[in-house]
């Protein structure tokens, strides 16, 4: 058979994902090594789907299957080192609260349009530091692991209130290198990493105002998760400021 990258992981991709087989081909390393794309092809098929989702011809909820399905796709190895994974564990001093950002230059890799057309960083932690819990509005991202352990929580938010959110926990879980997660204003919309290795390292893609009929500032929503439970498995959240949430979860 002879089809296109951009068919496999529009097609191929979505049916595994649809029939729940890339999961299972996944955990047990079933994916022939020729079917993992070289790291080129791989970062070109994300730019086309970030493009579809911020040009609506992918909803948010499809945008994260086939998002999270592109990701089990990658090699690992070859993304740490075209995102220069080395360099920032040498160069980056991972702080006492809360997480280090770097920038990532994709200027290296050939072939790639100049626009890339979507947000990326390296976060790192250091054991017990967080990526401290908190949710977006208009905004997709895509996180992978790239090294070490991480504890990862995420929940729906269900209900915004004037100073609280309503939220709901839908993701408990440790997350190893290779893992993946992602979230929209439609499906986990609030995240929240903990490190549990020495060190951790997330690579982090997000594409900003893919829906225009939603308003509103798309930076980070901090809250505090460890609030009052209310009827149907609910939280309610109290809202905070980035200080706040760092002191306590940072
Ligand atoms: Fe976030």
């Amino acid at each position: 058979m002879d089809f296109s990258r951009r068919q496999f992981s529009a097609q191929v991709l979505g049916s595994l994902v649809a029939y729940g087989l890339l999961e299972t081909l996944w955990s047990r390393d079933l994916l022939a090594d020729e079917v993992k794309p070289i790291i080129g092809n791989w970062l070109k098929d994300l730019i086309a789907m970030c493009k579809d989702l911020k040009g609506q011809k992918l909803t948010d909820l499809d945008f994260q299957k086939k998002m999270e399905a592109l990701y089990k796709t990658v090699n690992l190895k070859d993304l740490c080192s075209v995102v220069k994974l080395d360099d920032i564990e040498k160069k980056v001093k991972l702080p006492d609260n809360g997480a280090s950002s770097s920038g990532i230059d994709f200027k290296q890799v050939d072939g790639l349009p100049a626009d890339i057309g979507f947000g990326r960083q390296i976060f790192g932690c250091k054991k017990g530091r967080s990526i401290v819990p908190h949710g977006h509005l208009n905004m997709c991202t895509g996180f992978i692991i790239l090294k070490g352990e991480w504890e990862g929580r995420h929940y729906e938010k269900v209900e915004t209130e004037k100073e609280h959110f309503l939220i709901k926990p839908t993701i408990d879980q440790k997350f190893e290198a290779g893992g993946v997660s992602t979230i929209s204003d439609h499906k986990d919309n609030i995240h929240w990493f903990k490190a549990v290795s020495e060190t951790a390292f997330i690579f982090n893609v997000h594409v900003v105002g893919y829906d225009t009929t939603i308003k509103g500032n798309s930076g980070r929503l901090y809250l505090d998760p460890d609030g009052e439970k209310v009827k149907g498995g609910l939280i309610r959240a109290k809202k905070m400021t980035s200080e706040e949430c760092h002191k306590k979860y940072g």
